[in-house]
């Protein structure tokens, strides 16, 4: 195998460090190289993030697709690298052949880093992008739309009710994935009809183990229905964050042409459904299978947005957001890594939010930390998430009313055993049997 260009050889390289045949589980090591296959039926990853800190704090690894990237695990390196000027979100730009098409690049990274929206952008050209949708995301217009969340969920849990309370039910399906979807939905102002295409596609898109024409016809089928949203928006564009997006557009002084709104839509439906789907889900685990913690919400002593920020630290909803570049060469004089230009990096938030030399004792669920659990599930620096008030309020309503409603809600299977999604993208459990009581 070829290490890509400006790469020395892992094995070895660091004092001190394992090699991988040394590690306890994962794929065989390619010289030196290893895949990141994501969460796996033995392994989260959170796991696989902890394999690949022995390896120092950015090793190079393998992506699907043949990318080779360095993935970065340290905290402390993953913000300076996320809010400095050397690395880019836009392939386009900073990575030599993308847009030229002569990189050999298909599947689920050309899915994700192909778009051209507020994620894949640098400089004024994301500021441009971002800024309408940070604007439909602030705390005050979240504060705004607490109310209909509340009566959203209400009847969600009328509906869960119905199911029987006594009956064995998937707390994913059933309860965790309606109230996100709806909230999307509802914000862009796209008809309930086009729920279940959308929520096809949020799903298709962060399976890494997809195959690239799966992940092509998913894509397809959603970016079809947004074309003819774009299309009705730009002749009348309504109260709602399509118009916003439509009239923004519009005034800018380099108007968006109508792929790149439809792109821009795609990247609020993919980052604010299946990510605030896992943030519940996960929450739930948490807090049900650890009776002393969630005594503490409860009780009022500690806040559920504290044990909502501790879970999200210890499973954040998404491992990883494919792909930044460095702009140039550069070296981060704090850690002595070095980068060169073009050089592909992915930030594992997963493996972040695990370090042992920030989080004592990391993978205990703990709502009280000494430390806090601040972290980087949102992510950091220009590109960190806008929808983050928008999720918070959403998951702690969520959580706190079925908590409320059926208290005798339990697992019926344990936490270790539930499945995960398979990705390295997503970080969640693909579902979660349980009883109302
Ligand atoms: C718990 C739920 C959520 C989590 C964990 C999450 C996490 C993230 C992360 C990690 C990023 C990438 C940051 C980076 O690369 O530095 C991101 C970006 C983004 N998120 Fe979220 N997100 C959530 C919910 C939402 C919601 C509800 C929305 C919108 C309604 C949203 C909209 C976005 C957008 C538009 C971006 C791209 C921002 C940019 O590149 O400037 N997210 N999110």
């Amino acid at each position: 195998m070829t290490l890509a260009p400006g790469y020395e050889p892992i094995e070895g390289s660091r004092e001190g460090a394992p090699s991988t045949d040394t590690l306890p589980a994962g794929p065989p090591p390619a010289q030196g190289c290893p895949h990141l296959r994501g969460a796996t039926a033995g392994e989260s990853n959170g796991q696989e993030g902890r394999r690949l800190r022995a390896l120092g704090p950015a090793p190079a690894v393998e992506l699907p697709g043949r990318v080779k990237a360095r993935v970065v695990v340290d905290p402390g390196l993953a913000e300076r690298l996320s809010a400095g000027p050397h690395v880019s979100r836009d392939a386009a730009r900073h990575w030599p052949g993308f847009r030229e098409g002569t990189r050999d690049v298909d599947g689920i990274i050309a899915a994700w880093i192909g778009t051209h929206n507020a994620l894949n952008s640098y400089g004024d050209d994301h500021r441009q992008l971002r800024s309408p949708i940070a604007a439909a995301l602030t705390r005050r217009r979240v504060e705004a739309m607490a109310p209909e969340i509340e009566l959203l969920v209400h009847d969600v849990l009328d509906e869960l009710g119905g199911l029987g309370v006594h009956e064995d039910i998937d707390l994913v399906q059933s309860y965790a994935l309606p109230i996100p979807h709806e909230v999307i939905t509802r914000l862009l102002g796209v008809p309930a009809q086009h729920l279940p295409a959308f929520s096809a596609a949020a799903a298709g898109l962060f399976d890494t183990s997809a195959a690239p024409e799966d992940v092509g016809r998913s894509m397809g089928a959603v970016l079809a229905i947004l074309d003819q949203l774009v299309a009705s928006a730009r002749e009348q564009p309504e109260d709602n964050l399509i118009g916003d997006l439509v009239r923004a557009a519009d005034a800018s002084e380099s108007p968006l042409s109508d792929t790149q709104l439809r792109d821009q839509l795609m990247l609020i439906i993919i980052a604010g459904t299946e990510t605030t789907v896992h943030a519940i889900g996960t929450l739930l685990v948490h807090l049900l299978s650890h009776p002393d913690q969630r005594a503490l919400v409860t009780s009022g002593q500690v806040s559920m947005d504290a044990a909502l920020a501790e879970s999200l630290r210890l499973r954040p909803p998404i491992a990883a957001v494919p792909l930044r570049f460095a702009v140039r060469q550069f070296k981060d004089p704090a850690s002595g890594e070095e980068f060169g230009e073009g050089e592909p990096i992915l930030i594992h938030l997963a493996a972040a939010g695990l370090d042992p030399e920030r989080y004592a004792d990391p993978e205990r669920f703990d709502v009280q930390r000494a430390e806090g659990s601040r972290s980087l599930a949102f992510g950091y620096g220009p590109h960190v998430c806008p929808g983050a008030a928008l999720a918070t309020r959403e998951v702690v309503i969520a959580v706190r009313r079925l908590l409320e409603r059926y208290p005798d809600v339990r697992l019926t299977v344990a936490p270790d055993q539930l499945p995960q999604s398979a990705s390295f993208i997503s970080n969640g459990y693909a579902s979660i049997p349980g009883r109302l009581a």
